[in-house]
């Protein structure tokens, strides 16, 4: 069929010349602010994916966005061959903000992770002195690190890993929440605990209780690092800095990401002790764009926005709203779980109804954009300065797809 609409050809143009390791839903945006998208008919949407947490402060915050074209006019990449007037800030800034001593920038999520991961095996060999190449990292099933070749060599989603063999070694992988496999995996090789405290790629699966404070427990006491991957459920999502501190855990070390870069530039960064990022000497690690001052800026701004503890206060609030709602429906027979922490939400809708794609799709229709992860789990994760009235009137759209 020949496309019509300028959202047909647009579509039409990225399937043929766009590999297609994505299967976007057919809207094409132009244009975004606060919580809405617009795409290339006029059509508005109310976002309630925030490019997976990357914009939580909303498309085009002006705090931002102004800061960005500040940093866009002095100067924005010197490579890390030279120092810059915004690192050493941002450095300090995030280190404070994470109650931790050190900092180690890189662009993506999947970097960030790559980074921690080579953190940890240095320190193993350098401070906690496990023979060459035996360094082992205890991950956890159905978790989501990003897309690198050593990261989907312990992923356990064959989607994520199949032909991307031969992968890297080094990893242990035992179930989500099973605190007695994690600390049977445990062995004086071992030099860190990497995972999610919420998974949310899987379907915002929330840790049993007890056990991120039973992780911290056994890695403190086997002298184990232990890594909270909070890329995309830290910086204000869950109502809290950190999903960490829900459960009155801090590790040591963070892998942050997505919101870092305020949904502008990718900013990811490491974040630990000095003991622990001490380690790395020139030449060991680096990334030509990582902390470059473009990046810098940003975060410093999203920085000074978190510290104001307002879009935390924000994401708990509308949460509680969100979950009563959502917590509504369930019993009815159209959903048969909700589950989340603040302004985030997994939903798994009755499989009778449709799978997480046709919900997603139907939603659409009605304006509505989220994303569906496994079978019939659809997620929302709208920004955090979304509006209560926003919020409800997508709750209505929701509703009225499952037929409520
Ligand atoms: C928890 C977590 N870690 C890592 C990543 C990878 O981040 P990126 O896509 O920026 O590489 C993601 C992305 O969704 C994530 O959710």
């Amino acid at each position: 069929m020949t496309p019509t609409t300028s959202t047909e050809r647009s579509i039409a143009t990225a399937e043929a010349h766009g590999a297609h390791n994505y299967h976007p839903l057919p809207v094409v945006v132009a244009s975004a602010e606060g919580a809405w998208m617009t795409d290339v008919e006029g059509k508005r949407y109310l976002d309630m994916l925030a490019g997976y947490s990357a914009l939580n402060f909303g498309h085009g915050n002006r705090r931002l966005i102004d800061a960005a074209k500040a940093q866009l006019e002095r100067v924005t990449l010197t490579s890390r061959a030279f120092h810059h007037d915004r690192f050493a800030d941002f450095c300090a800034r995030l280190a404070e903000f994470c109650g931790m001593e050190m900092v180690l920038p890189m662009n993506t999520g999947a970097e960030a992770v790559e980074t921690a991961v080579k953190t940890a095996r240095k320190w193993g060999y350098r401070i906690k002195g496990v023979p060459a190449g035996r360094a082992k990292i205890v991950v956890v099933d159905n978790n989501f690190h990003g897309r690198t070749t050593t990261i989907i060599s312990f992923s356990t989603d064959p989607e994520a890993r199949a032909d991307y063999g031969p992968y890297t070694p080094g990893f242990e992988i035992v179930p989500y929440g099973d605190l007695a496999a994690l600390e049977d995996a445990v062995d004086e090789d071992t030099v860190a605990v990497l995972l999610e405290p919420i998974q949310g790629e899987a379907g915002v699966l929330m840790p049993p209780p007890g056990y991120l404070p039973g992780v911290r427990r056994v890695t403190r006491e086997r002298g184990v690092l232990f890594i909270a991957d909070e890329i995309q459920s830290g910086l204000g999502r869950t109502g809290a800095d950190f999903a960490c501190e829900h459960e009155g855990v801090v590790p040591d070390m963070y892998v942050l990401g997505k919101a870092l870069g305020g949904g502008i530039v990718p900013v990811s960064a490491v974040v630990s002790s000095r003991e622990v990022l001490g380690v790395f000497r020139p030449g060991e690690h680096g990334s030509t764009f990582g902390g470059n001052p473009l990046a810098c800026a940003v975060a410093l701004e999203v920085l000074a926005m978190l510290r104001t503890g307002e879009y935390q206060q924000r994401a708990r609030e509308l949460g509680e709203h969100l979950h009563h709602e959502l917590g509504l429906l369930t019993g009815g027979g159209a959903v048969d779980a909700v589950r989340g922490r603040g302004l985030w939400a997994g939903i798994d809708i009755n499989p009778a109804l449709g799978t997480g794609r046709e919900i997603s799709e139907r939603l659409m229709e009605r304006g509505v954009l989220v994303k569906d992860t496994h079978g019939s789990t659809i997620r929302l994760a709208p920004p955090l300065v979304i509006g209560k009235d926003d919020l409800d009137w997508g709750l209505d759209q929701l509703r009225a797809v499952l037929g409520g």
